[in-house]
């Protein structure tokens, strides 16, 4: 058994906002450059991914952007597949969980289980809300966190403390839907009995992957099992997802955990599906992937990131274990789950909500055709052991002092040293001499060493080591100094010149996996036919036709200005402004506060004063600068309103000021006090005034 034939999956992501260059650096570019130097060796590889379009995290949406949750994941679809498109993330597939072939496999899949025996049926109490009149999924409830007092905590997390908690831990539970208390009330669901599969099978098959998984992946896992499996619901009282095949469960859907995992499978068939239609294969081809097939080395690899790893490495499979009890067709489960840590922002946690990421649809705005530097910086930083952090100062960095630097120079200077002295036709090569020699000593080790770390998923150092070859390349130049030796020896440059083309070509097939479009852009610059460029001519001294014409040289990459990098920093400060506003509207709103004494208003000292100057702060959307007389003194004040009112528009008008605010410096301006302003139904600012004029400095009381 020789042949192997690859399952790559990524993990479906949600379709309930865009893709972050954390969703990126996790799971999408290891899998990438996985597939793509996979398929540079000729094998037999299929990658599949798609959108999980079920569960909570769908609905919660499409409530607070007021669409329904089919129009969200229509939206969000469609949206995540150009952006990976765009990006160059190249998948076989691209799949939808609410497309009927999902559903359909899906529901199989459980009535399968079902039928045979492999489910338990439990009745529990469960939260219900006897308004909206429905069961509430942990993330709709919400309620105070028992271990750090956030009055806002999750019914299965405390986004404050990080706890995972149950919706009954939570003291004061309400119902994010109707903001009324829960009651309890029993309901009927299917549970997998994921104690018995443990021992079973589980046990075993985790062991076995003790020495060949990530430790944190396996350490996981093992804690998991040594905590002892319980049973698992795999249905929910929900209405949005794949409805319960069997009678009595209306009004039930599928658990999104137990269909998401499927949706690799039914997009694999959609797949064969839809190349059977266009007369290209078998549609049951869809089997050579996921079927056991003993004949065949077949590989299932899971790329996800490590909040995913108890549902590939454990639930999933023990989907497919109570599956393959029922029948002779055997699925296969996953050899490997090269899972990653998570991928911070400027020292922050990423954050949807927050609106603290990077969007890869909005630097493919700012950064149009720069997708191999932000798939190297990704890569360089890979969070493969530890999260890491993305910085903008260390994105322009990486690009200025790596791919300027160290590969485009290199690149550069064997096309424009070729077209000076011999032409722009690739010189004969008139013998090695130790220099030579050493440099492709060097690459083919290093080639061999490249090869070993991607087979461990050790992405970050492998692309470490392809620098090193551009950087051998330099000092190659450096060594032979072909800009002195074309004075006295012009056969030896030649050679020099042949040899710095020939290992250009090499290094460029070597960028393939990490760097697709330069790979193909030294293809191009070299004139040679990229599919010319396969892996197994890396390190051939003669890839290059002596005499061949090679194209003009072009830099492969240009410096990223400060500029650029202020403007992005610009715009994550924004989000900074925008959440500390909204933080301020949403208390303005927030529900009566607990009663104070006289004594507590007494300290506050609001006092009429008239806007004599309003201007916008520079690169900032919402906030105005104010000069104002308040009676007392002439001060600076400034507040969030510039998306309410224009300037022009304010100034000398009569408002009401908290005078006694300590000063806080917003956007290196020191602002001296609070203006009073309500808030409409539709969120807008509006001047709180005295009804007729007053003098300035006149208390309110
Ligand atoms: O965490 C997530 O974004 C999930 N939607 C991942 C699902 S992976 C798979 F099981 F489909
Ligand atoms: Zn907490």
């Amino acid at each position: 058994m020789t042949e192997k034939r690859y399952t790559i999956t990524a993990a479906l992501p949600y379709a309930n906002g865009p893709v972050h260059i954390g969703h990126i650096a996790g799971c999408y570019l290891p899998a990438d450059i996985y597939v793509r130097h996979l398929k540079a060796q000729g094998k037999d590889v299929l990658f599949i991914c798609g959108s999980d379009e079920h569960g909570v995290p769908i609905t919660i949406r499409a409530k607070k952007e007021g669409l329904s949750p089919q129009q969200v994941v229509d939206k969000y679809h469609h949206l995540m597949r150009k952006a990976f498109d765009d990006f160059g993330i190249e998948f076989t597939y691209y799949g939808r969980t609410s497309a009927p072939i999902h559903h359909q496999t899906s529901a199989d899949f459980f009535k399968q289980i079902y039928t045979h025996g492999g489910f338990t049926e439990e009745t529990t109490e469960q939260y219900y809300d006897p308004i909206a009149n429905q069961f509430l999924a942990d993330r709709y409830i919400t309620g105070t966190c028992p271990k750090c007092g956030n009055p806002s905590a999750y019914g299965d997390q405390c986004e404050k403390c990080g706890s995972t908690l149950s919706p009954t831990d939570l003291i004061e539970p309400k119902s994010a839907i109707s903001g009324e208390k829960p009651i309890m009330k029993a309901t009927k669901n299917w549970f997998l009995p994921l104690d018995v599969l443990q021992q079973k099978y589980i046990n075993e098959y985790i062991k076995s992957h003790e020495t060949d998984w990530k430790t944190n992946v396996y350490g996981q896992c093992n804690s998991w099992l040594a905590d002892g499996l319980r049973p698992r619901a795999m249905t929910r009282d929900l209405d949005w997802g794949v409805p319960v095949p069997v009678e009595g469960a209306e009004g039930k859907v599928l658990y999104v955990w137990f269909d998401a995992p499927i949706g690799y499978i039914s997009a694999t068939k959609e797949y064969f599906e839809t190349q059977a239609a266009q007369g290209i294969g078998n549609k049951n081809d869809w089997e050579k992937y996921w079927v056991k097939d003993e004949q065949v080395n077949q590989q299932l690899i899971h790329f996800i990131g490590k909040d995913n790893i108890v549902f590939h490495c454990i639930i999933f499979p023990a989907t497919l274990m109570a599956l393959n009890e029922t029948s002779d067709k055997k699925y296969i489960y996953a050899d490997q789950v090269p899972a990653n840590e998570f991928l911070n922002l400027e020292g922050e946690k990423i954050s949807t909500s927050r609106n603290w990421a990077v969007w890869l649809h909005e630097y493919l705005e700012d950064f149009a055709d720069r997708t191999d530097e932000l798939r190297y910086y990704l890569t360089a930083i890979a969070p493969e052991t530890k999260d890491s952090d993305f910085t903008w100062k260390g994105y322009q960095l990486a690009v200025n002092s790596e791919l300027v630097a160290i590969l485009g120079n290199f690149v550069n200077r064997g096309v424009v040293l070729c077209h000076k002295f011999f032409e722009g036709k690739v010189p004969a090569n008139n013998g090695w001499g130790e220099k030579e020699e050493l440099l492709f000593a060097e690459l083919e080790k290093t080639t061999a060493h490249i090869y070993e770390l991607i087979e461990k998923f050790n992405f970050r150092e492998a692309q470490n080591q392809l620098i090193q070859l551009f950087r051998n390349g330099n000092k190659y130049f450096a060594e032979t100094e072909p800009w002195h030796l074309i004075k006295t020896d012009v056969n030896q440059t030649a050679t020099v010149i042949n040899t710095a083309l020939q290992y250009t070509a090499s290094l460029g097939i070597l960028c393939q996996a990490f760097l697709p479009k330069t790979y193909k852009q030294i293809a191009s610059l070299l004139h040679i036919d990229s599919s010319e460029m396969v892996l197994s001519k890396v390190g051939n001294r003669h890839i290059l036709e002596v005499g061949s014409e090679i194209a003009p040289a072009i830099h492969l990459f240009k410096n990223i200005e400060d500029a650029e990098i202020e403007k992005q920093i610009q715009k994550l400060e924004q989000s900074k402004i925008n959440n500390q506003l909204e933080k301020l509207a949403e208390a303005t709103v927030a529900e009566a506060k607990p009663e104070i004494q006289f004594e507590d208003f007494s300290k506050i000292d609001i006092r009429v004063a008239t806007i004599l100057d309003a201007v916008k702060v520079p690169k900032t959307d919402k906030l105005l600068q104010l000069s104002i007389d308040t009676g007392i003194d002439k001060r600076t004040v400034v507040s969030g309103i510039a998306a309410y009112h224009k300037p022009e528009d304010i100034i000398g008008k009569q408002i009401l000021v908290l005078v006694n605010l300590a000063p806080r410096k917003m956007k290196g301006i020191d602002s001296q006090g609070m203006i009073l302003m309500a808030q409409d139904t539709d969120g807008k600012l509006i001047f709180v005034a005295p009804e007729n004029k007053v003098d300035n400095g006149s208390g309110v009381s």
